[in-house]
């Protein structure tokens, strides 16, 4: 059973991803070794088509491997069963993605409260936690707006806001700055750095961007779908 806070975050060995569709198999990742420790900041290089969004997605519990042995945060991923994968998902990591993914029709506040409500936490410190991140992350005057309403680079803060909500040993981010300008990409990627300090998270972060190189505790390269040496 997990022991979230047990060292190291990541524990990847023998770690594969082999797509299949009928006859044709496409490699994801193959045979990837891994250890992070908690509190690293990692940034995962490679060309398109390398398999970083395929690693991040084993790492956020979204998909399973096809071989090997993956722990995150304590967590044995390939022995979860779907419930726990789900708590996992909503408690364990946080996801920032390059289309942000906000939902349309809530606020900026709803949309950041949510896994803490979909969690059963208790709405009165949600919202207190939410306005706090939300400070933090100068979208206190956007709260009530929709994401529509909002820039990129505020979408992408909303977004880390909601990553950060239920207080995540891990954050993700795959490609976080692919939609945004280049001064609006620096701010992202310098709040994943202070998230980084500030709450001792372990990140992630997929990125053809140099903007996260100042950053990182450590540089992947991925290719083919294998750490290069
Ligand atoms: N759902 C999928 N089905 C089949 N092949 C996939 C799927 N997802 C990714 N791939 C393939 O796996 C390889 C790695 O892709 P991906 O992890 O998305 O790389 P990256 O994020 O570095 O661009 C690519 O060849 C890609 O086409
Ligand atoms: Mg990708």
């Amino acid at each position: 059973m997990p022991t979230p806070d047990s060292d190291p975050a990541i524990l990847a060995q023998n770690l594969s991803r082999i797509y299949t569709m009928g006859e044709t198999r496409v490699v994801g990742i193959a045979g990837i070794e891994l250890e992070v420790t908690a509190g690293e900041l990692v940034v995962l290089k490679g060309n398109s088509g390398s398999g970083k969004s395929t690693l991040l997605s084993l790492i956020a519990g979204l998909d399973r491997a096809t071989a090997g042995t993956l722990y995150v945060a304590g967590y044995d991923m390939g022995s979860a069963d779907g419930a726990e994968l789900t708590r996992f998902r909503r408690e364990v990591v946080g996801m920032v993605f390059q289309a942000f993914n906000l939902l349309p029709t809530l606020s900026v506040e709803e949309n950041v409260c949510l896994p803490a409500l979909l969690a059963g936490g208790n709405g009165r410190d949600i919202r207190k936690r939410a306005l706090e991140l939300l400070d933090w992350l100068d979208l206190e005057h956007r709260r009530q707006h929709v994401p529509a309403q909002l820039s990129g680079g505020e979408m992408q803060r909303t977004a880390i806001a909601r990553a950060l909500i239920n207080d995540p040993a891990v954050i993700l981010a795959d490609e976080p700055t692919g939609n945004l300008d280049s001064r609006n990409g620096q701010i992202v990627m310098e709040l994943l750095a202070e998230l980084n300090r500030r709450w001792a998270c372990t990140v992630i972060i997929a990125t053809h961007s140099i903007l996260a190189d100042p950053f990182a505790t450590r540089t992947i390269c991925l290719k083919d779908g294998s750490i290069k040496s």
